[in-house]
């Protein structure tokens, strides 16, 4: 009896642990989750965390994660670290056996808690934000707490040897750059991490709590209690504080510590019962200086980057000469846009500086010289063909070599005098440097047409163009522009008068990206008059610029500008008339056009844009160059138009514009990039137009929803890698008798639209190869094929 009634009694204490267990311990063996939009995760029982999948913004991708379920941004703030990104019909499951098994919609493996448990029970979300699994006998044997992402909460601890990684950026999870670590000696510590191997780099924050001479003393755990107070617990008991108690909010808060894709490790606190449009706020963020120095590693900001400070967060920008290698990754590393060979090609006189005052890169020297003089510091980087930037301060100098680490800027006096090319000068302008006041005030005479439009002109100082002189005096062009020298004596017309000579704007040739172009009649002559539509007021000293600058040109190849109106908001120009209308007009109708004007107007044309680029005082980047902008006249002649309209552009806008994929058939890749823009994005825009001369075909097909929209020039390469250009002109006979002229037009257009600008001919060359018939062989336009730009 006594035997039945203990039996019993254990019975009954076991059936009801297991029952207390079971309520709390949600998740059996055998539940799982699906990656589909809206699927119920497994919530805390407060409600206050959720585990399961989210949707990724933009595209069709989950991630199995943990997250605040009750504020309205649902932070994410656990992820396994590795193939945690899945995509639609993924599973989670609880497995016996195994604990949490990811699988992929086609049943494999992707990611596990672990290989073996034997005695698996059940898991569940605590109210912590741990998800935690039970064994038989009640223990945890898995929480994700051991496995932190990015993220701490309270109540979670770090121990010697633990670690947390930043992940890429705020929509990427993979594994960033910037570790926190607590490591051997006692210290936690903040490090980039090399991404090749994984290894820890000279850290940039150190919090001093190593055992240096006194072991007794040296930390041991870094500690986040249930309020939200941080601190190293030290051996001998003692806390070394990160967050100050009495910088703790008083109230109901969550908290979390992440170490943020920027590489500052914040502590931040949110109500728990948001009213309005409560935030995350920082109580405080390691370390305080982020555009730190040093030699090993890149730095806050990628390799060649520069960083500069906002706020307490870095920012990073590439020199002039350098461009992003990834253009989504602003703090990534910038690449070199001009790599001078160390051979005999090398000569000094090609190079001249860039000088930035105020930035320094602490790494990469690899040459000293003291005393030294600002001359003798220049001249001697110059010759050197290793010399990327030599740094001039204090009478001494320091010769350094790509990659640059360490890019900051710097209040101390620092001269960096950055080598470039001297046919790369970037603008000295580059619209993304423009802060965002100054673009609010900016005239724009012309605007972004979709992103693809954009007019960049530099003003070069003091090279004045002899060969304008002489062509305007051997040709005295027409009435209104010719007579007089060109500076400011362009005729100018009253609104009036120019309503008059269009009959009230009557007759419409065409929209363009500026406005719309009406036929009108001046005296005997018949021009073309653009009406400029979203002038922006206080624009008229630019607009007198710009105009003096179109002005100045004469080219055989170029629309004359004959006058103009600024009377009160109009703003108009007055060009001469085409006849023959549009290259595109030209180009793609139904019979192809002869291919010995195609291939005269193709030469036209470069001839047009390398007087642009270098023949007139003010280099001009015309920046929309497609057979839209290019007129014809009577005799077949190209005239390109619409140049020199607008020498200030707001990139910001298509930069970040996904949609502009769609329109980018002439645009050259260093747009999307933070790349300096220079004539080289004309010649870009050039060789894909003398592709289509030479096939007759547009480049982007734009009613096709697809991807392909660089068909043409993919298409050219293919021909031409094949040898099949005959296929590339298909039936034109006239081509056909041409073959070798046609093979030298593609291999001209092949080099043109190098994804890198410095493979890019000048146009000039570009003018010298088509018509001398020698050209090298063109690599393939995408080096990195498959990175999209
Ligand atoms: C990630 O998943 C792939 C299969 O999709 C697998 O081959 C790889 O080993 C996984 N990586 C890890 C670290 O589990
Ligand atoms: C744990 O329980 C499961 C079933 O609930 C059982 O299959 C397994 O053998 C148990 N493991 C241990 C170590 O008791
Ligand atoms: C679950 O959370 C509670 C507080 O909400 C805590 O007391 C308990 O220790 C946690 N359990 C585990 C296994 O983390
Ligand atoms: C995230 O970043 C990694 C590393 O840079 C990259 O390989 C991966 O393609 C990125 N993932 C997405 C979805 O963009
Ligand atoms: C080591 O730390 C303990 C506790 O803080 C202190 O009492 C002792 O003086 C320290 N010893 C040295 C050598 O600094
Ligand atoms: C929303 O935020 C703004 C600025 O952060 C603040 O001025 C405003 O009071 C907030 N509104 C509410 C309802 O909390
Ligand atoms: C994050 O990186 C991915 C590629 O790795 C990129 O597509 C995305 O635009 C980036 N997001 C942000 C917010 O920078
Ligand atoms: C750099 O500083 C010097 C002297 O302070 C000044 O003359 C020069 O114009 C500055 N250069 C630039 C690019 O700001």
């Amino acid at each position: 009896m006594a035997e039945v009634l203990l039996c019993l009694f254990f019975v009954t204490t076991f059936l009801g642990f297991v029952a207390g267990q079971q309520t709390k311990c949600s998740v059996s063996v055998g539940a799982s989750l699906t990656a589909t939009p809206g699927v119920t995760p497994w919530l805390s029982s407060s409600g206050d965390f959720a585990f399961g999948f989210r949707q990724l913004e933009g595209n069709d991708n989950f991630l199995l994660s943990i997250w605040y379920d009750k504020i309205p941004d649902k932070t994410i703030i656990w992820y396994p670290e590795t193939n945690a990104t899945v995509s639609r019909g993924s599973k989670v499951e609880l497995i016996d056996q195994r604990g949490l098994v990811l699988t992929d919609p086609q049943g494999r493996e992707v990611w596990s808690t672990s290989s073996s448990f034997s005695d698996l029970a059940c898991g569940f979300m605590n109210d912590t934000g741990n998800f935690v699994i039970l064994g038989n006998n009640s223990g945890k044997i898995w929480e994700s707490f051991s496995y932190p992402a990015d993220t701490l909460l309270p109540t979670q601890v770090m121990e010697i040897r633990g670690q947390i990684n930043s992940k890429k950026n705020k929509t990427n999870f993979s594994r960033g750059r910037f570790q926190l670590r607590m490591v051997t000696n006692g210290n936690l510590v903040l490090n980039i991490r090399d991404i090749f191997s994984n290894f820890p780099l000279n850290p940039y924050y150190v919090s001093g709590t190593s055992d240096a001479g006194n072991s007794t003393n040296s930390g041991y755990q870094l500690s986040f209690d249930a309020t939200g107070y941080m601190y190293i617990l030290r051996r001998n008991g003692q806390k070394y504080d990160l967050t100050r108690r009495d910088a703790l909010p008083s109230g109901d808060y969550y908290h979390r510590a992440t170490l943020d894709p920027d590489g500052l490790f914040t502590q931040y606190y949110h109500p728990k019962n948001p009213t309005g449009n409560a935030s995350w706020a920082v109580i405080w963020s390691e370390p305080k200086e982020i555009c730190f120095s040093g030699d090993i590693g890149s730095g806050a900001c990628g390799l060649n980057n520069v960083c500069s400070l906002d706020g307490n967060r870095p920012k990073c920008e590439c020199p002039q000469g350098f461009s992003l290698l990834d253009s989504n990754d602003p703090n990534g590393d910038c690449d070199h846009d001009i790599s001078p060979r160390c051979d005999e090609g090398y000569g000094g006189d090609l190079f001249d500086f860039i000088e930035l005052n105020n930035t320094d890169w602490s790494g990469s020297d690899y040459a000293h010289i003291r005393p030294s003089n600002e001359e003798n510091c220049k001249l001697s980087c110059r010759e050197d063909c290793f010399c990327a930037v030599a740094i001039f301060r204090d009478d001494q100098c320091w010769k350094k070599a790509i990659p640059l680490s360490h890019g900051k800027k710097t209040s101390e006096y620092v001269k960096a005098f950055l080598k470039y090319q001297k046919d790369e000068r970037p603008p000295q302008c580059p619209p993304w440097i423009l802060k965002e006041k100054d673009q609010r005030s900016l005239v724009l005479v012309g605007s972004v047409l979709l992103g693809t439009c954009v007019f960049v002109i530099i003003v070069l100082t003091g090279v004045i163009c002899l060969g304008f002189f002489l062509v305007y005096k051997k040709k005295p062009m027409n009435p209104y522009a010719s007579s007089k020298a060109a500076e400011s004596n362009l005729p100018r017309f009253t609104y009036q008068e120019l309503v008059e000579a269009t009959n009230g704007f009557k007759d419409e040739l065409g929209k363009g990206a500026f406005g719309i172009v009406y036929k009108g009649v001046i005296g005997t002559n018949i021009v073309a008059v653009k009406k400029l539509d979203r002038v922006v007021e206080d624009g008229e000293k630019e607009f007198k610029t710009e105009v003096n600058v179109i002005a100045r040109t004469h080219h055989k190849n170029l629309v004359q500008l004959l006058g103009y109106c600024d009377d009160g908001e109009q703003r108009l120009l007055v060009y001469e008339y085409m006849n023959n209308g549009t290259l595109a007009a030209f180009l793609f109708k139904d019979v192809k056009p002869s291919w010995k004007e195609r291939s005269y107007i193709g030469v036209g044309i470069a001839k047009g844009l390398a007087y642009l680029h270098e023949e007139c005082s003010t280099q001009i980047i015309h920046c929309d160059i497609k057979p839209q902008n290019i007129l014809l006249d009577d005799y077949y002649n190209a005239k390109i138009s619409d140049f020199g309209l607008a020498k200030l552009l707001l990139m910001n806008q298509s930069r970040t514009n996904t949609g502009i994929r769609g329109t980018k058939g002439y645009v050259a890749p260093e747009w999307f990039r933070n790349t300096p823009v220079t004539v080289k994005v004309d010649v870009f825009s050039y060789g894909v137009l003398l592709l289509e001369i030479i096939s007759c075909q547009k480049s982007v097909v734009f009613d096709s929803d697809k991807e392909d929209v660089e068909v043409l020039t993919d298409w050219a390469w293919d021909c031409y890698h094949e040898g099949r250009v005959d296929a590339f002109v298909e039936d034109d006979m006239e081509g056909l008798d041409d073959l070798e002229r046609v093979i030298t037009f593609v291999k001209v257009g092949l080099w043109c639209v190098q994804e890198n600008p410095c493979l890019r001919p000048t146009m000039r060359k570009v003018v010298q190869m088509l018509e001398d018939l020698e050209v090298t062989d063109p690599p393939c336009p995408y080096p990195l094929f498959g990175t999209s730009i």
